[in-house]
């Protein structure tokens, strides 16, 4: 399975290779998110054999792992504690993670959600959505949570976290969910995180989800999900300052990464923004969208750099989303330097994307869309190159689209779609809709190239 894998994502850089005479990999840049949170050596090592734990797959552990972490936090090593998992099947409950840790995967280590999710946490809804995401009132805590923490570090030698999220989606598919399903990993109101060098496999729902957290980095991992698991996004930054993301293989059932900032009235009341997100150097595939934004972006979403995506197999390849009764804002965005191979869509910028809370939502909160540069996009299989459509009381503007070329794979041309929006359209193909002009006022496209 994993030497297909492998090879599947060797042929594939291949073939991207090839199609742009060779400049796939010297095209990747220098820059990392090392900078941000700075990789920590830690004072003192526990193992979590320490504390009972037996790693034979079938013995549950939770109480070890609480133990654990009720040790690290109390013992307040200078440093900061290393827990290290060895190889084994770990099978646990949900657990909290405390400040100045490293959890520590060990290669062949994986860390498994318990089957019995009849005793599984619950806890408040989040502020910034007013209810669970899924159905009203609480929601299950994260498979592996925290909760105002700063200097958390989740490492290792390629471990796994293994959601085991087949009892949720089926739970999903038959309607007998109480509350909305737990993320795999979620931290909030937490500073100073690097989550690097892991595997996510099978989250219940979406895998991992910073919100109202500051300098997160999430490098080097490797997230799967079935392409029909409900919900499996992959990274979910949200109402988070300085995330940066990258190199990375994502592939799930839903978004690969999409950043988000609260729901409708509560998101808005909450004004917690989304900025200063990086996301570099992603390859992947599912069945929405490679790189998206919303559709929750109440407390608004800014200052935002995309770039180097290789997105296959995909339904939408860039999908930017909000509706009327979101408020908020989504400005200064740029996602550059895309590939996408064998997609329904290239682009979709819309209006009228997701459900509402609850019928308490103002209509007349309307999102401001504004400099959105879209460029270096180039596509190969693509059946559709997209739809650009504001809201009529909220036009989308300075919306640029720059070097973007999709090789249309279907029969009948299908154009572009594009309504209440403004900006510009610089070497695009096939040609963009007129409302984005080639000429006039171009100073914010025209630096973009
Ligand atoms: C874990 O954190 C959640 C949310 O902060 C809290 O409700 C729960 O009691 C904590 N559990 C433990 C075992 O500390
Ligand atoms: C990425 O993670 C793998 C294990 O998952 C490790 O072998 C490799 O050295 C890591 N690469 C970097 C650049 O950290
Ligand atoms: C880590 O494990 C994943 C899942 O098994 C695999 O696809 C990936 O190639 C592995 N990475 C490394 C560096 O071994």
């Amino acid at each position: 399975m994993a030497g297909r894998l492998l090879m599947a994502r060797l042929l594939l850089a291949i073939l991207l290779a090839l199609l742009q005479g060779g400049a796939f990999v010297a095209a990747e840049g220098d820059e990392t998110c090392s900078g941000i949170v700075p990789m920590k050596k830690r004072g003192e090592v526990v193992s979590i054999t320490d504390f009972g734990g037996v790693g034979d797959g079938r013995t549950l552990n939770t109480e070890a792992f609480v133990s654990a972490v009720a040790w690290i936090e109390q013992r307040n090593a200078p440093g900061g504690t290393l827990l290290y998992v060895p190889s084994g099947v770990w099978l646990t409950g949900a657990f909290n993670l405390t400040s100045h840790m490293t959890l520590f995967l060990a290669q062949g280590a994986v860390i498994s959600a318990t089957q019995d999710t009849s005793s599984w946490p619950l806890i408040d809804p989040l502020p910034s959505y007013g209810r669970g995401r899924e159905l009203p009132g609480g929601r299950y805590m994260s498979f592996i949570h925290g909760n105002k923490l700063h200097d958390v570090i989740i490492t290792g030698e390629n471990g796994t976290i293994d959601g085991q999220g087949d009892l949720w989606w089926n739970m999903w598919r038959r309607r007998n969910l109480r509350f909305t399903r737990p993320n795999l990993l979620e931290l909030m109101h937490s500073t100073d995180i690097i989550i690097s060098n892991v595997v996510f496999l099978n989250s219940p729902f979406w895998n991992i989800h910073p919100v109202y957290c500051s300098n997160v980095v999430v490098r080097n991992v490797t997230i799967l999900a079935p392409h029909d698991s409900p919900n499996t996004d992959g990274v979910d930054p949200d109402s988070s300052l300085n995330v940066c993301i990258e190199d990375s293989y994502i592939s799930t059932g839903d978004d690969l990464i999409a950043i988000k900032s609260g729901w409708d009235e509560y998101g808005m009341a909450y004004a917690h923004p989304s900025s200063g997100i990086t996301v570099r150097r992603i390859t992947g595939s599912g069945p929405f969208a490679g790189f998206a934004i919303g559709s929750e972006t109440s407390g608004g979403i800014a200052n935002v750099l995309a770039e180097n995506l290789n997105i296959f197999n995909t339904g939408i390849g860039i999908h930017i989303k909000t509706n009327s009764g979101r408020g908020g804002f989504i400005r200064n965005i740029t996602v550059s330097d895309v590939n996408l191979w064998n997609v329904r869509k290239g682009l979709r910028i819309a209006g009228n994307a997701g459900d509402h809370p609850d019928d308490r939502y103002n209509t007349n909160a309307l999102p401001v869309v504004d400099k959105l540069t879209i460029k270096n996009v180039w596509g190969v299989r693509v059946l559709q190159p997209g739809s650009i459509q504001g809201i009529k009381k909220s036009p989308f503007t300075q919306i640029c689209l720059s070097n973007i070329k999709l090789d249309i794979a279907a029969v009948k041309a299908v154009p572009w779609i594009c309504s209440d929006v403004s900006g510009g359209a610089l070497e695009v193909q096939p040609a963009a809709c007129t409302n984005l002009t080639s000429t006039n006022g171009m100073n914010f496209c025209t630096g973009a190239l």
